[in-house]
C-alpha cells in the first residue's frame, strides 16, 4: 500500500531542507516518489533551457528515456512548459501531441514547477497503470513543486 501523500511530502520536504545538492536532492525525491508510489512508475525532472527553448532531463528514477531534451511545445512536457498548467493525461492513446518513451506507459502527469514567477521545470510522471490519477495526486505534486521551486 501506498504511504499517505501527506508524509510522502514531509519526507520529501526534509530532502529538501537538507544539506545535500540540488541534483542529490532532486535525484531522490525522484527515487523516493517512484518507490513510494505503486502508480508512479518513472519520475524526472526536464528543467527549461530557455535561450534554446528546450526542456532538458535532469535527474530521474525509471528506466532510461532517449528523450533527454524536448521542444517546448512538443509532448506533454513541452505543452506544459506553454500553458504553464498542470496537466493530467489519463489515457496517452488520446492523447496528440504526446512523445512515447515506451508502449508500457499508459498515463502521465506534468506539473510545472515556478520560481519568482518564471517557468524554470517541470516534474514528469508516467504511469503503467491507466487512468490512475486524482485530485489527490495532483495537489501532492502542486505543493511538492512549490516546495522545491528552490533548488532549481
Ligand atoms: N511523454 C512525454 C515525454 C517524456 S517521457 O514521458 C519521459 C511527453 O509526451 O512529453
Amino acid at each position: 500500500m501506498n504511504i499517505p501523500f501527506p508524509t510522502l511530502l514531509e519526507k520529501a520536504i526534509q530532502l529538501v531542507n537538507s544539506e545535500k545538492s540540488n541534483q542529490t536532492v532532486l535525484f531522490e525525491i525522484t527515487k523516493l516518489l517512484q518507490q513510494e508510489v505503486a502508480h508512479y512508475n518513472w519520475v524526472g525532472f526536464y528543467a527549461l533551457d530557455k535561450p534554446n527553448a528546450m526542456l532538458r532531463l535532469g535527474p530521474y528514477s525509471g528506466l532510461p528515456t532517449e528523450h533527454t531534451e524536448i521542444p517546448v511545445g512538443k509532448g506533454v512536457c513541452g505543452q506544459v512548459a506553454l500553458s504553464l498548467k498542470s496537466k493530467i493525461v489519463q489515457d496517452v492513446r488520446k492523447e496528440e501531441n504526446y512523445i512515447s518513451c515506451s508502449i508500457d506507459v499508459k498515463s502521465e502527469i506534468v506539473i510545472p514547477i515556478i520560481k519568482n514567477g518564471e517557468f524554470v521545470a517541470e516534474i514528469d510522471i508516467d504511469s503503467n497503470t491507466p487512468s490512475p490519477f486524482t485530485a489527490d495526486d495532483e495537489e501532492f505534486l502542486v505543493r511538492l513543486c512549490l516546495a522545491l521551486a528552490d533548488r532549481f
